[in-house]
């Protein structure tokens, strides 16, 4: 039986809309299609390849793990999963893990103990999440409702409540909903999907200093910021604040599905047996793996060589910028970059993509107006440069269209 793009309409739920290649194979930062053709990967599965296709080092750690162990559910624990937490709590803030499959399990799990935490320590009226426009959690429906897209949420009947919504990177628009009501506030520091959105390092203090004065639990979501991705192990490290849950996915992964929410010991104590929970959340095989990316990712080597690459990056935008005036700017931080499209091409990433994809590169958008660029951590430099000339290639056809 031919297995083509045809059959996806025929046998899938047509909630995507995958492009017209089907990808078959990848090594580093390339990946071939059925018919062998070559692209270079400044995609990274949307932020999730931290270490390229098929790193030997996770192949390594998966066969390994698959000859021993593959699943016990939760109700045994399993060396995997105990040593990742472990080297979670010694690289971060944390002091407790929690595994779960997704980032949208992640945000779910912080979500709920956020809510039973207020609920056992400061009472019944103490519900409020306040969340941020354009931010997003994932797409179970209490994540998509504190998502800052009501389009994501809306048409599936009646929503979680005690959910608000304020605007990024405006402290006086926090503080004029904040109150004591407020359980937590949970936000993206860098917003992925909305943008690529910095949070500025005051905007980010004045909303741990508003979480602190009215007992509120500081949510960050670094799912798509961490593990790597901005050149620290979590972004929070850059932010000179820390929360008191974060929850990452993933690049934790390098590609095996896998989320963790981390938290402190006072606040996971109210996460009790039966609370919560999931099947395969922690199972060995997501671990070995997981584990496995942390011990390549966490080293000087590779967080100092994501500062080197986004130079390239952005060394490489700006000249096709100065040669063709697309970008209003480049943003980001690491190797999160967003190029937002100027006045003339707003509304038009999509067909930078398209473009880039059949000149033989693979780039992202993070809504209509921004093109964004989520590459393994550890791409070479000879890829970033022939990525490049592909997307100068699609630029200049895009303008060509356009003109
Ligand atoms: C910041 C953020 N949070 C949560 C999610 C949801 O993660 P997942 O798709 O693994 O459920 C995403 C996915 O794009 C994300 O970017």
């Amino acid at each position: 039986m031919p297995v083509t793009r045809a059959l996806f309409d025929e046998v899938m739920v047509p909630n995507y809309n995958p492009a017209a290649i089907i990808p078959v194979r990848g090594e580093g930062s390339r990946v071939w299609d059925q018919d062998n053709r070559e692209y270079i990967d400044f995609a990274g599965g949307i932020a999730v390849s931290c270490l390229g296709h098929c790193h030997p080092a996770m192949v390594n750690a998966l066969t390994e793990q698959a000859n021993k162990l593959w699943h016990l559910s939760n109700v045994l624990t399993n060396e995997p999963a105990l040593r990742l937490a472990k080297k979670l709590t010694d690289a971060t803030f944390a002091e407790r893990v929690y595994f779960a499959n997704s980032g949208a399990e992640a945000n779910e799990a912080a979500l709920k103990l956020a809510r039973r935490y207020a609920l056992e320590v400061h009472g019944e009226e103490k519900q409020e999440i306040i969340a941020f426009h354009k931010g997003f959690h994932g797409r179970t429906f209490f994540t998509v409702t504190v998502g800052g897209q009501a389009a994501y949420s809306d048409g599936f009947g009646p929503k979680p409540g005690g959910v608000q919504h304020v605007e990024f990177n405006n402290l006086e628009s926090l503080a004029a909903v904040m109150s004591d009501k407020t359980c937590a506030v949970m936000i993206e520091p860098l917003q992925g999907e909305g943008g690529v959105v910095p949070g500025t390092k005051e905007f980010l203090k004045g909303v741990r200093e508003l979480c602190d004065k009215h007992n509120a639990v500081l949510i960050f979501d670094e799912v798509q910021s961490g593990f790597g991705r901005t050149g620290t192990l979590y972004a929070y490290e850059q932010t000179g604040i820390t929360p008191d849950i974060l929850t990452t996915a993933k690049a934790l992964g390098g590609g095996f599905p896998i989320g963790a929410m981390l938290t402190t010991a006072e606040i996971a104590a109210h996460l009790k047996p039966g609370t919560h929970g999931s099947t395969y959340g922690g199972n060995p095989l997501a671990c070995a793996v997981s584990e496995a990316v942390m011990d390549v990712v966490n080293t000087k080597e590779v967080l100092a060589g994501v500062k080197d690459r986004e130079q390239w990056f952005r060394d490489a935008l700006q000249k096709i910028n100065d040669k063709y005036d697309v970008f209003e700017e480049v943003r980001g931080q690491g190797l999160l970059l967003g190029a937002a499209l100027n006045e003339k091409y707003k509304g038009k990433a999509r067909e930078f993509l398209v473009a880039g994809a059949e000149a033989g590169v693979m780039v992202l958008v993070a809504g209509m107006d921004v093109i964004r660029f989520t590459p393994s951590l550890v791409i070479p430099e000879t890829d970033i440069a022939q990525g490049m000339a592909r997307f100068e290639e699609a630029v200049a056809k895009v303008v060509a269209a356009n003109s």
